[in-house]
């Protein structure tokens, strides 16, 4: 009999489930969106409750579209959104909103954490400095500003293991996402005892840490009767989305690598030797793959830039493509393969969010370098594409000075849809850039660990190699890498020179 598997993405804007039979082709998928508050400038919460009955919805959705035996689903993989604070009290009820990862409001917490654990030997442990993104600095937060709810709290959870718990009944996470608490011991995989113990967290309050494929317990009898599942289909331990991704474009081995341009933008690279920048430029996370991790450089507003442009500037191409009916990025990816390679001098800096690889800099801002009369917005709107790709080209140097090597590069993302784009990556990168077949991303890598937790797979890297299957290739053309690693040295020396007028304009 056929054997299935369902992968589910817990995402900022929506749940994604997609049914997979075992052969990894995607039989149907449902998306279901939520809110996502925002009580004060800065600060991100979400109710962990609409991410579980979006889960929920979706999963009886799948089912009902698809007509198979849910006794022949063999596991379930969960990723999703990393880094969200879930706190439930000592009876599993949720005691306060999630406070997510792009939440800003701790700043002060991560002094707190600095001073604590001291800055080298935090980057030693958790492979990274404390970034208010990430989980301890938010459960600081709430023990400094509501100690009712501290005091009240007996779990504490990451989002998709919330709805894991829901699923499942137990108290479970996995390494990946685990990293991105930063109570981790990122090099032994384990809750770090010295960080706990010099943040004064108990460990009690934390989820058990299994590897990404291990089976972390079986549909609950509750959860069946609610979703149509049945109590014989196990749940893995899954990843946070990008080391699911990983999984899902075969980003699981030395020389392998991935760009995504989605609203911010990642470069990811697999290393089965632990590698930590000792400035903390770049995220060093325990992978999927067992005893290996992924260092990974984050880049804030990447699609966000083009988005902007699209939506302030560029809104008669918007107009345009209503009219026709198309997307306004293809119209807009049209029109920029017009311009020449350098956008006639024009440099876009595309720090409209502040900046995380490699300046990790709140205070800087987006900028137009070299304007002149002969410009028009097509220009404008090339630079602002080179320019993203100058700052991912940055998470990619820092990869490189960290002996992290690439020799094969996916793209992915809406971005990574864009011909022109991936010219620019393979351009400035000076490798070959390619696409997949598959579309599902962070979905099937965890629906393919399910399938290795459940025994259908020998293995994370086998399984990778049987299914994940690329598509289109992108050579480097070496004039435009010449012409765009002068480009990139400039376009590195305008941040430096605007680094104090940036501190200024906060201030104005
Ligand atoms: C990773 C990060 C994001 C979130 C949300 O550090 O902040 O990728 O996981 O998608």
């Amino acid at each position: 009999m056929m054997k299935y598997l369902l992968g589910l993405d817990i995402g900022t804007s929506a749940v994604k489930t997609v049914l997979f039979d075992e052969n990894m082709q995607a039989i149907n998928a449902v998306s279901e969106e939520y809110p996502l508050n925002q009580p004060q400038n800065g600060w991100a919460e979400q109710n962990p409750d609409d991410w579980y009955r979006a889960s929920l919805n979706t999963i009886r959705a799948v089912l009902a579209k698809s007509n198979i035996d849910p006794q022949s689903i063999a596991g379930v993989g969960l990723s999703g959104q990393m880094h969200g604070l879930v706190m439930l009290d000592k009876n599993d009820v949720v005691i306060r909103p999630s406070i997510i990862w792009c939440d800003q409001r701790t700043a002060a917490e991560c002094r707190e954490i600095t001073e604590k654990v001291g800055a080298k030997r935090l980057i030693e442990i958790t492979a990274n400095p404390a970034l208010t993104g990430f989980t301890a600095s938010k459960i600081l937060w709430v023990r400094n500003h509501e100690p009712e709810n501290y005091a009240k709290c007996a779990h504490i959870l990451l989002p998709k293991d919330y709805v894991r718990f829901r699923m499942t009944g137990e108290y479970a996470t996995e390494v990946s996402d685990a990293s991105g608490m930063q109570l981790l011991d990122v090099p032994k995989r384990r809750w770090s005892d010295e960080i706990l113990r010099k943040l004064d967290i108990n460990r009690k309050l934390l989820a058990k840490v299994y590897e990404s494929a291990d089976v972390t317990g079986n549909i609950s009898r509750q959860f069946a009767k609610a979703s149509g599942l049945s109590t014989d289909t196990v749940v893995v331990g899954g990843a946070g989305d990008n080391a699911a991704a990983a999984i899902g474009t075969g980003t699981v081995k030395n020389g392998r690598a991935f760009t995504t341009i989605g609203t911010s933008g990642v470069v990811f690279a697999h290393t089965d030797k632990l590698s930590i920048d000792p400035d903390g430029r770049v995220h060093t996370f325990c992978c999927a793959v067992p005893g290996c991790w992924h260092v990974m450089g984050v880049t804030l507003a990447a699609g966000l830039s083009l988005k902007w442009f699209r939506d302030n500037i560029a809104d008669n191409y918007k107009a345009a493509a209503a009219k026709k009916n198309v997307d306004a990025y293809v119209l807009m990816n049209e029109a920029v393969a017009g311009i020449p390679c350098g956008s006639n001098r024009l440099i876009y800096l595309p720090y409209l969010m502040g900046e995380r690889t490699p300046l990790l800099d709140p205070e800087c801002r987006g900028v137009f370098f070299g304007l002149s009369a002969i410009h028009k917005k097509e220009d404008m709107m090339r630079a602002v594409m080179e320019g993203v790709a100058y700052s991912l080209s940055d998470c990619y140097d820092v990869l490189k000075g960290m002996d992290v090597n690439v020799d094969n590069m996916m793209a992915c993302g809406g971005g990574g849809k864009s011909p022109i784009w991936r010219q620019m990556l393979a351009d400035m990168f000076n490798c070959k850039v390619q696409t997949l077949y598959s579309e599902e991303g962070p979905a099937l890598g965890v629906a393919i660990l399910a399938g290795v937790g459940a025994g259908i797979f020998k293995d994370v890297v086998s399984a990778c190699d049987q299914f994940i299957k690329t598509d289109s290739i992108c050579n480097p053309i070496p004039q435009e890498h010449n012409y765009y690693e002068k480009g990139h040295a400039l376009y590195k020396k305008i941040y430096v020179q605007l680094k104090n007028c940036y501190s200024e304009l906060v201030n104005l």
